[in-house]
């Protein structure tokens, strides 16, 4: 009898010479939480895939002045904020009326590469000559570990998160499920709950991601716009005109008056992107199914899940870790 090995999807598979494992038996490891293990890699944990791409694109992206770059903690709506941002600097070659406009055929995924999980993964030399300016791109890695020419350039960065127990439990369901294609096994959410009060989340600790991002927005409102997940819901349209002062493309009172904000709003709803059929049926070209990307997206799905300690216990971490700043979060 002849067995067939089937090789994991790419988002889980190593990059495995022996110069790279040597390296990565120096750095600090952990239980993953899609992966089997996470790295520590400056002060941050990610998978060994997402370490090598987040190396080689600190050594070779050169940023353009004009490039932005969205930049979130994982789960807080990356998909949601690359529909909207593609949708907004794009509305002139992509007018949002459109009945083939891209965002109806493609996951926004697609639409908005990340440097370390796409454009720079697993040794990829990207090919920008296939990029519209201004060029759109995506990352999770923290401020002090972007690229240089990111930080010194005048490249605008986009900043989302969203509350902690949201976050936790997106993060805990997205790692299940594709635990469950996997591996067929699932994590507790008691154990990934302590790793994330650790910091042990991905691209975490949490606090330290959104505590720099936050700051720097302060210091440098030009080149650093904070946006919350929770603010979004509730204030689509202000936060929608705010991002499109930020990225010097507001809109003019005819594409207000003919319904353009309203529109872009309702084609990047979570009903909408849910719905069609790239994201029902289609997969990201590393293996993951689109469908995965659109669970609930409320605000306060963490009710249905932490017990009175979890609460009190993220509440005492988050109070403690953001003292001082200014930073609060929205939990309903
Ligand atoms: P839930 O798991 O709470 O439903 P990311 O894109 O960073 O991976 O974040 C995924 C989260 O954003 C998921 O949250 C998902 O449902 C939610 N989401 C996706 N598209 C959205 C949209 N258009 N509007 C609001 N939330 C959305």
């Amino acid at each position: 009898m002849t067995t067939s090995k089937i090789s994991p999807p790419k988002y889980l598979q190593e990059f495995s010479s022996e110069e790279w494992k040597k390296f990565l038996s120096t750095l600090p490891k952990e239980k993953g939480w899609m992966e089997s293990t996470i790295y520590n890699y400056q002060g941050f944990w990610s998978s060994s895939r997402a370490t090598q791409g987040v190396m080689a694109c600190q050594k070779q992206f050169q940023a353009q002045d004009d490039d932005i770059i969205l930049v979130t903690t994982p789960k807080s709506g990356t998909v949601w904020l690359k529909s909207l941002l593609f949708a907004l600097v794009n509305r002139k070659s992509n007018p949002i009326f459109e009945q083939d406009h891209p965002l109806l055929v493609k996951n926004p995924h697609d639409l908005v590469l990340f440097l370390e999980l796409d454009l720079y993964v697993d040794g990829q030399v990207p090919d920008f000559s296939l990029f519209t300016s201004p060029r759109l791109m995506a990352t999770h890695v923290p401020f002090a570990s972007l690229p240089k020419s990111v930080r010194n350039s005048r490249t605008k960065i986009v900043y989302l998160c969203r509350n902690p127990r949201d976050t936790f439990i997106s993060m805990w369901q997205f790692a299940n499920n594709l635990r469950l294609d996997n591996y067929k096994d699932t994590n507790s959410i008691e154990e990934m709950f302590d790793h994330f009060c650790k910091g042990m989340s991905l691209y975490g600790p949490f606090w330290n991601h959104v505590l720099d991002y936050w700051r720097e927005s302060l210091e440098n409102p030009d080149k650093v716009i904070f946006l919350m997940y929770e603010e979004i819901k509730k204030q689509p349209k202000i936060q929608l005109k705010r991002l499109a002062e930020f990225l010097e493309c507001p809109f003019s009172n005819e594409e207000e008056n003919c319904g353009v904000v309203d529109e872009i709003l309702r084609v990047c709803s979570f009903e909408n992107l849910r719905n069609l059929e790239v994201n029902t049926n289609g997969k990201l070209s590393a293996g993951v199914a689109n469908k995965n990307f659109f669970r609930r997206g409320e605000i306060g799905d963490w009710k249905n899940y932490f017990t009175v300690e979890m609460k009190d216990k993220l509440n005492e971490i988050i109070e403690q870790k953001l003292q001082g700043s200014g930073l609060k979060f929205s939990y309903i």
